[in-house]
């Protein structure tokens, strides 16, 4: 492979500008070429002041500045890539444009020129197929905003040279971002990840288990996520996350794991994409996001007795440890006196399925999420039945806020809100594993840099435990039929081996 100096990028639009940035400030020559001259003028007005403010910050020098905006050609004319050692192309998300694009670049660069497109959600051996030299085509897919989003996927097309690839993977080093390998499939690594999250929020939502708000502070504040799948799709827009649930599920024949919903059909037919729109999942006034008052915690006289279940020993002893330091007095024995809060601490079960599972007094029991590696000491969530009689309702709640950490009062669900959402997280992450669509370290380095989650999903499934990720999981499926929380082959085979959900296999390492 020859070594690359001048880069070609196809689109001046948001992504080719990103782009040119972090290749210029690289010190690689750029050549940048658009249909309409007016993106071109637009995009060098940008990464002109762009450039001065990294300067009027001291993030670069002057010099850096001047060198890496002299070293960018605006282009009206496609042969202006005559020269170029690698042309990314990112225009418009279409695939006949795309093809058409490049067959029109083959007559304009050299042989052994490589050929890349930047697209998110369109096959990389479908736009070679209508190449001559099609092992020269690969996938460059960077995030916006480009130098912000320090990962790239570089996608191997079912006919790309590998080589192609190694290149593409050295070159995003010497612009300061990291790469991750994928191969060609729908959503590559970061889109495939990232179904878990938004999917599972509107199926809990769906369910009327909670409100948006509520299930978004839940991802926070219990499970550590920067932002809920509310905020997040409110951030992205739901024109733009809609239709990428919509294709990655269709692209996938209708894989039950990645269904979208009819809440965001609706929402996006009415105009409701989030932010950009001034309304979504939450109202935006003057920009700033609107939300609903905590709902006051109830108060208690008197000691409350409380009985734990003891289906399940973790979460009854975590339990214990939490409503004991909270100042309950704790009934111990296999049968509750008349007088008890019930407590039952299922991992993907509700509380229902619980009660009736242990003949247990339905008014009487709520749910507590004790799922080990969630925070309490931020936020609780306590979950209801639909027979849970309101006074006891409200006495766990008083009992469970006496320290002031709030408190997220859940209608019934298998797997609380919290525990099913990373449980899809982990589970679509070890398949894409079992896919060999990337290396394990790719699929964490990927989401986490792309989708900014605290840790990879694999290490944090590890960190959860994958014996319990899969009870929840298996539960899930056992209470509501839905093959959507199958176990993948990779979580249960890891489990049953006690491997981590890291390792390949000794036979592909060997
Ligand atoms: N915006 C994102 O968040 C994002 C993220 C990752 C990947 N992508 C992908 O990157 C590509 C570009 O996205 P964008 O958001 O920058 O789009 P954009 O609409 O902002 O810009 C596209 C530019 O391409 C130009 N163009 C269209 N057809 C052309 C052609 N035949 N030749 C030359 N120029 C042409 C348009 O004039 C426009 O200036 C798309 O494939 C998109 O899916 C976008």
């Amino acid at each position: 492979m020859k070594e690359i100096h001048t880069i070609g990028i196809a689109g001046a639009g948001a992504m080719g500008r990103g782009i040119a940035q972090i290749a210029a400030q690289a010190g690689l020559g750029v050549v940048m070429f658009d249909v309409q001259p007016a993106a071109l003028v637009a995009a060098r007005d940008n990464l002109d002041s762009t450039f001065k403010t990294l300067v009027s910050k001291g993030k670069i020098t002057q010099e850096t500045a001047q060198a890496a905006m002299t070293g960018i050609a605006f282009a009206e004319d496609i042969n202006a890539f005559a020269a170029c050692d690698l042309v990314i192309e990112a225009i418009v998300e279409r695939l006949d444009v795309k093809q058409q694009f490049f067959r029109q670049l083959e007559t304009v660069v050299a042989p052994d020129c490589i050929l890349v497109s930047n697209t998110s959600s369109l096959s990389i051996t479908s736009i070679a197929a209508v190449c001559e030299r099609p092992a020269r085509v690969a996938g460059y897919h960077f995030f916006n905003p480009v130098p912000l989003m320090k990962v790239v996927e570089v996608v191997d097309g079912l006919r790309s040279d590998p080589r192609v690839g190694d290149a593409l993977m050295e070159l995003s080093r010497r612009m300061g971002h990291t790469p991750v390998r994928a191969k060609d499939m729908p959503g590559f690594i970061v889109n495939h990840a990232g179904r878990g999250m938004n999917t599972e929020g509107l199926r809990v939502a769906q369910e009327c288990v909670a409100s948006f708000q509520t299930i978004d502070e839940i991802m926070r504040e219990q499970a550590g996520f920067r932002m809920g799948p509310f905020e997040l799709m409110d951030l992205t827009g739901l024109d733009v996350s809609h239709p990428v649930m919509e294709s990655v599920y269709r692209q996938f024949f209708d894989e039950p794991r990645f269904k979208p919903s009819p809440l965001g059909t609706v929402r996006v037919a009415g105009g409701l994409f989030g932010r950009k729109s001034k309304g979504g999942f939450y109202d935006y006034v003057d920009g700033q996001k609107q939300i609903a008052p905590a709902v006051p915690a109830p108060r208690m006289e008197g000691v409350t007795k409380v009985w734990i279940s003891h289906l399940h020993e973790q979460g009854h002893a975590l339990a214990g440890h939490l409503l004991r330091g909270l100042g309950a007095a704790i009934q111990m024995g296999s049968t509750p006196d008349p007088d008890c809060l019930l407590v039952v601490t299922p991992y993907g079960q509700d509380v229902s399925t619980t009660v009736a599972q242990q003949g247990l007094d339905p008014a009487r029991t709520i749910g507590l999420d004790t799922f080990n590696g969630f925070d309490q000491t931020k936020r609780r969530t306590l979950m209801v039945s639909p027979a849970t009689d309101p006074q006891w309702r409200d006495r766990a709640h008083a009992l469970l806020s006496h320290d002031g950490v709030p408190v997220s009062v859940i209608q019934d669900s298998p797997g609380f809100v919290a525990q099913r959402i990373v449980a899809m997280i982990v589970n679509i992450a070890c398949d894409i594993a079992q896919q060999g669509i990337a290396t394990p370290q790719d699929i964490d380095r990927a989401v986490n840099l792309g989708l900014g989650y605290p840790k990879g999903p694999l290490t944090m499934g590890d960190a959860l435990g994958p014996a319990k990720v899969l009870e929840v999981l298996r539960n899930l499926q056992a209470v509501t039929g839905d093959p959507r929380y199958r176990p993948s082959l990779w979580l249960q085979r890891r489990v049953q081996l006690g491997m981590s959900l890291l390792a390949v296999s000794a036979t592909q390492r060997a």
